[in-house]
């Protein structure tokens, strides 16, 4: 049988996006207050073993999806590129076959986008994209799970991203088709996001409006996002920095969307660049929420890989 990859968010599709908040929802309210390593009750992934290859760097990925698969009842191994075989060269199609008989699902976090469709056309298991240049699915996962906490459904939600029109980005454009929500974009000009993430954002009914003035990009917003300027693997240019000064989240900025408009960064942050410390730690922020539920949205990814989410099971 097919493996069931998740390499970006319409690899699932909405329903299936729903359905993986419902269930971390319910896993994450069925396990206050237990040790975090503690498996959860029913342990729907005993015995199953996930391999992460990182070939950049990674704390929340890594970490939560190590805890993730501990709590589903699995475990995990870790290969850092620099380490491996791969590092030396050993092809990508040859490290999944080798992997696929050794683990149960694949984790990739690389830079090239091609390198992971390679790793899932040869892999025999799941194979997940823990980040590329071109896209960080995993994470608007845990983002669209901490908006539904703060009580705000996901059809209408108007999101503002303020920055570098990023990986993180083009998965947000690509959530918003599947659960129609819109965008509004403040960026500089030539830092827009790929124009094939507008137009499918667009093709599936979402507003999404670009601009290069911020205060009208975040203008009503319920949810203002932002990331690090400079993202991994791109060159640090003071004209980069310059050109992103004016898309800094600030108080002024967050006083312009909704009186209860939350704050989200995926982090690492930059306090003092892309966004100031008093909207980072300030009551809107709900950045380390946002961290946390990237365990309960791993959880909802593997589930889903493996055809057991609450929903797949019937
Ligand atoms: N947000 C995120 O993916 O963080 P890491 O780079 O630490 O994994
Ligand atoms: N855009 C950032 C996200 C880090 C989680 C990067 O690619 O470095």
């Amino acid at each position: 049988m097919k493996p069931r990859h998740f390499l970006d968010l319409s690899d699932a599709g909405g329903d299936a996006l729903a359905a993986m908040i419902n269930d971390a929802i319910d896993r994450k309210a069925a396990r206050t207050g237990r040790p975090k390593g503690a498996p959860d009750a029913d342990r729907p992934l005993e015995g199953h073993v996930l391999a992460m290859v990182f070939e950049k760097s990674s704390t929340r990925t890594r970490v939560s999806f190590d805890i993730a698969i501990r709590q589903l009842g699995g475990s995990s191994i870790v290969l850092d590129a620099a380490t491996t075989q791969l590092g030396r060269g050993e092809s990508v199609a040859d490290t999944a076959r080798v992997l696929s008989r050794m683990a149960d699902a694949i984790m990739v976090r690389t830079d090239d986008p091609a390198k992971l469709t390679e790793m899932a056309r040869f892999a025999a298991v799941p194979v997940i994209n823990g980040l590329t240049d071109r896209s960080h699915p995993c994470q608007i996962v845990a983002d669209l799970l901490t908006v539904v906490e703060q009580g705000k459904p996901l059809p209408g939600l108007e999101v503002a991203w303020l920055g570098d029109g990023n990986n993180v980005l083009h998965s947000i454009l690509e959530a918003a088709a599947l659960m129609r929500f819109n965008v509004r974009i403040g960026a500089p000009p030539g830092y827009e996001p790929e124009s094939a993430f507008i137009a499918l954002a667009r093709a599936a009914g979402s507003r999404v409006t670009l601009t290069a003035d911020a205060a009208e990009a975040v203008a009503g917003a319920d949810v203002v996002v932002t990331d690090t300027w400079v993202s991994m693997g791109q060159e640090h240019t003071e004209g980069k920095l310059a050109a992103m000064a004016p898309f800094q989240v600030d108080e002024a900025l967050m006083a312009r969307a909704k009186p209860d408009a939350r704050f989200l960064h995926c982090l690492p942050a930059h306090v003092g660049e892309e966004v100031t410390e008093a909207v980072f730690e300030g009551p809107q922020s709900v950045v380390f929420d946002e961290a946390e539920n990237r365990i309960h949205a791993q959880k909802s990814i593997l589930l889903w890989c493996f055809g057991r989410l609450r929903e797949q099971r019937g």
